[in-house]
């Protein structure tokens, strides 16, 4: 298997880039779906905790905080652009103390302890742009590590065999499991349903 250049230098061209442009405070599709799906989690308490992988500017933070699905909330990305960003449309979640926002590769640490969140979601973020494989596995042992025995994993990436009209075609690389999309010439990884299975099988 070929080894891929990671993307973190494009991450953080990306965030510099888009910082003084608009931000988009609507959050993802998907995060209203994982809010109608919070009562089908066992929870040990009233009290409960939700992170966000790759939290980006905050939306999907913002309107879970908005809509109380949890007690208190992490996020963590891997750029000094996107916490700042999120500490700022999370600012009254910050100034309340129940929001930490954090900077790191969750593909090497998730930097919580064992058995500390309830809800773990990622929208498109690790999971579609982590391309080394062994800091893929190392990322779901560190999602199997921190998440409650019983709690959730909420993801949304892409089915390999899916159409996609905004990459490069390039049958070798989709064999891989990657797709280079045309936009930036950003790697994302895209699974089978068995592979997920596997990886999430813990
Ligand atoms: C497509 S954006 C999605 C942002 C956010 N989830 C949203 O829906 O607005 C992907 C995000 O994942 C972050 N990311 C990618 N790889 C990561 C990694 N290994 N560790 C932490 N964050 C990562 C990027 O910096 C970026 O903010």
């Amino acid at each position: 298997m070929a080894t891929y250049v990671s993307n973190i230098d494009k991450w953080e061209n990306l965030h510099q880039k888009s910082a003084n442009k608009f931000t988009r405070t609507q959050p993802n599709d998907t995060i209203k779906k994982i809010l109608s799906l919070k009562n089908k989690v066992r929870t040990y308490s009233d009290y409960t905790r939700t992170l966000e992988i790759g939290c980006g500017f905050g939306r999907n933070l913002s309107y879970l905080i908005n809509h109380k699905f949890s007690s208190y909330y992490s996020g963590i990305d891997l750029t000094k652009v996107a916490i700042q960003k999120s500490s700022e449309t999370l600012s009254t979640a910050v100034k309340n103390g129940i929001v930490d926002l954090k900077l790191g590769n969750v593909g090497h640490q998730i930097n919580y302890p064992d058995n500390y969140f309830d809800y773990v979601f990622d929208i498109m973020s690790a999971i579609t742009f982590i391309v080394d494989e062994k800091e893929r596995k190392q990322y779901f042992s560190e999602i199997t590590r921190v998440l409650k025995p019983g709690g959730a994993y909420f993801f949304l990436a892409a089915r390999k065999e899916g159409k996609f009209m905004d990459a490069y075609p390039d049958e070798a690389l989709l064999e891989e499991g990657y797709i280079r999309r045309k936009i930036d010439s950003m790697l994302e990884r895209v699974y089978t349903s068995e592979e997920l299975a596997t990886l999430l099988s813990p």
